[in-house]
């Protein structure tokens, strides 16, 4: 079963990091599917993710920009790092990819988390945003679980690993994009891309007992980014 959670771009770091936080691997993130933005709405209006702002990112639209009625736009060797879900199983019947860098290219597909937000142990739609005020370790958990990726628990072991998938730091990486030099410049590339939110499950976090918040902490994976007092951007 272990086998099946590593198809897809995300390989390593999985089975220790799993295993060593003790989770319970239900079976059924397997089948998840690739759903596309739409189905990652509950972050897409102002005050959590981007909305309209994330239109305006370049993993957003570099599809639509970069291999759209070109000779390449059907091209593997470009989609996939100009694409999302390559060869993997999408919801909408018939497509061979998602265009852009979506949302699921870095988190993961998305469909078994979305049946859990929508219908979180069947109590309804609110069942889940409860949790995560309640017990917020339990609704860490679950998202585990649903297959959500977070770099170093379903994921590459660190963020930067994620990000390598398709950027490189030396012009002579093999795996790079042929119509560019331009190399990621890590830090200053998170900066740019860095969308984590200050929600809900944040100001509960605040709020934990000392105890609570090692137990938090040991929920997450050693990571330089991860690790870090989680800074939320301010609206300009
Ligand atoms: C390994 C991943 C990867 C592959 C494979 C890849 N690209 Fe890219 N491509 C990128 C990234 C990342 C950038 C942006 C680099 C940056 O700004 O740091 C980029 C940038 C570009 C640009 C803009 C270049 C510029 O002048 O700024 C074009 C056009 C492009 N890619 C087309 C293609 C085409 C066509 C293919 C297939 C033949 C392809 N890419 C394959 C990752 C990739
Ligand atoms: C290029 C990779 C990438 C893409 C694309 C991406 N994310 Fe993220 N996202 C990350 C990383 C890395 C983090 C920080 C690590 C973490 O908290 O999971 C993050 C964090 C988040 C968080 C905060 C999680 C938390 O618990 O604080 C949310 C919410 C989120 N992303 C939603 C989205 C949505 C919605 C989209 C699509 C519109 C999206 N992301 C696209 C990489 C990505
Ligand atoms: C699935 C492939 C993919 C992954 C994974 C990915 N990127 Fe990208 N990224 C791209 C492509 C393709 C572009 C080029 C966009 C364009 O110019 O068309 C890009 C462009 C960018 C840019 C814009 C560059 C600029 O000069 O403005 C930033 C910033 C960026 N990525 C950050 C990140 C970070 C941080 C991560 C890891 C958390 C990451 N990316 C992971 C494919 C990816």
């Amino acid at each position: 079963m272990l086998g099946g959670r590593t198809i897809g771009y995300f390989l390593g770091g999985l089975v220790v990091s799993v295993s060593s936080l003790a989770f319970s691997l239900g079976g059924s993130s397997y089948g998840a599917e690739y759903v596309g933005n739409s189905g990652c709405k509950c972050h897409m209006g102002k005050g959590c993710y981007e909305g309209e702002e994330y239109k305006e990112r370049l993993h957003s639209n570099t599809w639509e920009k970069r291999l759209k009625g070109t000779p390449d736009a059907e091209n593997l060797e470009c989609l996939k790092c100009h694409a999302t879900a390559v060869g993997e199983k999408i919801a909408e019947a018939g497509k061979k990819y998602l265009p852009n860098v979506q949302c699921e290219a870095c988190h993961g597909a998305g469909s078994e988390y979305k049946k859990l937000k929508e219908n979180y142990q069947g109590k309804g739609k609110d069942a889940f945003k409860e949790i995560l005020k309640k017990d917020p370790i339990e609704a860490r958990k679950a998202q585990y679980d649903a297959g959500l990726v977070v770099a170093g628990i379903n994921g590459p072991a660190t963020v930067k690993e994620q990000c390598l998938k398709c950027h490189w730091e030396s012009k002579d990486d093999k795996n790079k994009c042929p119509k560019t030099d331009k190399v990621m410049d890590y830090k200053e590339y998170f900066k740019k891309d860095d969308h984590r939110d200050n929600d809900e499950i944040d100001d509960v976090i605040k709020k934990m007992s000392p105890d609570d918040k090692k137990k938090w902490a040991a929920l997450l994976p050693k990571d330089e980014i991860l690790n870090s007092p989680l800074k939320p951007k301010k609206k300009e």
